[in-house]
């Protein structure tokens, strides 16, 4: 199996009704990569995903993949193939079966199936299942099956579809190392579309991470989380404290914002201004007990403890301001006293005013 690479250019789709679901988007991503589009449910990823697989004619704009332009191609002349999050086995069927479903219509001879059957079963680690039906297999080894059956037909490009959200918390994590090691064993292009940050910050090369039918910002785990370019990347990947405030001053890459809670020197990649409004991010990784270059005033208010992490809640004037630290770090903090918190310039970024992401609270209220 070899991959391919996918590019979109300035591609847009509305579907029938009028709804503009992706706005035009240019993206490249290379043969063998295993590139994630992150964002909350209603962005446009399964719309992009349905572009690239054929179901969905962009409006406007090209996708190419391997070099060949798509347009007017079926989805089933496409080197692709599409895991969904709620897969479907023939109950009935064998695993090595439903593994070979689509060779037979190659006209493949049986024995030829079962082997490649087996040999693709045993990639994706159930070579002693093949004999089973799927109703004696688990939630993740179903999910298997399907990967391993759409990978039979030898598709350049797989697309996952939020596959695992159907697990269990557990199940999810462990099939998280078992897709990667998958897609590093067959080379083959992987798109996997997520609305969770943790899925898409353990297996991708790289990250799309869209809001609202654009992509905000494309680079590696890394760069989304620690050097994020939008207002929206920094508050829906990972926690984030968040200031609003005027620029004062800049200098080399840096920036001085005025908030309610003071002075704070940060990053300033966006090349902001003096007089301009902006917001400052700081991950609550980056507050310190104490220390800091930037400093603020703020009392304790919850301490929820995680086990190996504990999560300090404080206050100062009004704004939270949440710090995660190891649990050593925190044990001799209590409640109502005034503590002098800190971060340093260079793990703080100010960011011009946009959308946010929606935190847990909002959703749950939903
Ligand atoms: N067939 C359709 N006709 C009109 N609007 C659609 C259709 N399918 C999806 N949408 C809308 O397009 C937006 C993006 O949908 P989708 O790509 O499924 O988002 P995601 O996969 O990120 O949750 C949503 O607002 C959705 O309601
Ligand atoms: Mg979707």
């Amino acid at each position: 199996m070899r991959g391919q690479d996918i590019v979109l250019d300035q591609v847009e789709i509305t579907y029938p009704n009028g709804f503009r679901a992706v706005e035009p988007t240019s993206l490249k991503v290379a043969a063998g990569e295993f590139f994630s589009i992150l964002g909350p449910s209603g962005c446009g990823k399964t719309t992009i995903l349905r572009a690239v697989s054929g179901f969905v004619q962009p409006s406007a704009g090209r996708v190419l993949i391997g070099g060949a332009d798509m347009a007017g191609i079926g989805p089933n002349a496409r080197p692709t193939a599409l895991i969904f999050q709620n897969l479907a086995l023939f109950p009935l069927m064998p695993v090595w079966e439903n593994v070979a479903f689509g060779l037979e219509a190659r006209g493949m001879p049986k024995a030829a199936r079962r082997a490649r059957a087996e040999e693709l079963l045993a990639l994706v680690a159930l070579g002693d299942q093949a004999g089973k039906m799927p109703g004696e297999l688990s939630g993740g080894q179903r999910q298997r099956v399907a990967i391993a059956r759409a990978l039979a037909v030898e598709p350049a490009v797989l697309l996952l579809d939020e596959p695992l959200s159907a697990l269990d918390l557990k199940l999810r994590q462990h099939m998280r190392a078992e897709l990667r090691a998958i897609q590093k064993k067959t080379g083959v292009t992987f798109i996997y579309i997520t609305h969770d940050q943790g899925e898409a910050l353990t297996m991708s090369d790289r990250i799309a991470v869209m809001n609202a039918g654009r992509v905000e910002q494309v680079g590696t785990g890394d760069e989304v989380y620690s050097a994020p370019q939008t207002a929206f990347v920094a508050s829906f990947v990972g926690e984030a404290n968040r200031l609003e405030g005027c620029i004062t001053a800049t200098a080399a890459g840096m920036a001085q914002i005025d908030t309610p809670l003071g002075h704070f020197r940060a990053r300033n990649p966006a090349g902001l201004g003096q007089g301009q409004q902006a917001v400052l991010f700081v991950r609550p990784e980056a507050m310190q007990l104490g220390a800091g270059e930037n400093r603020l005033q703020a009392r304790l208010e919850r301490r929820d403890l995680e086990g190996a992490f504990v999560n300090l809640f404080f206050v100062a004037q009004g704004h939270s301001i949440a710090m995660h630290v190891t649990n050593s770090g925190a044990a001799h903090l209590s409640g109502d006293e005034m503590q002098a918190l800190g971060f340093d310039a260079d793990q703080a970024v100010i960011l011009p005013p946009g959308p946010l992401a929606r935190t847990g609270q909002e959703l749950a209220a939903q």
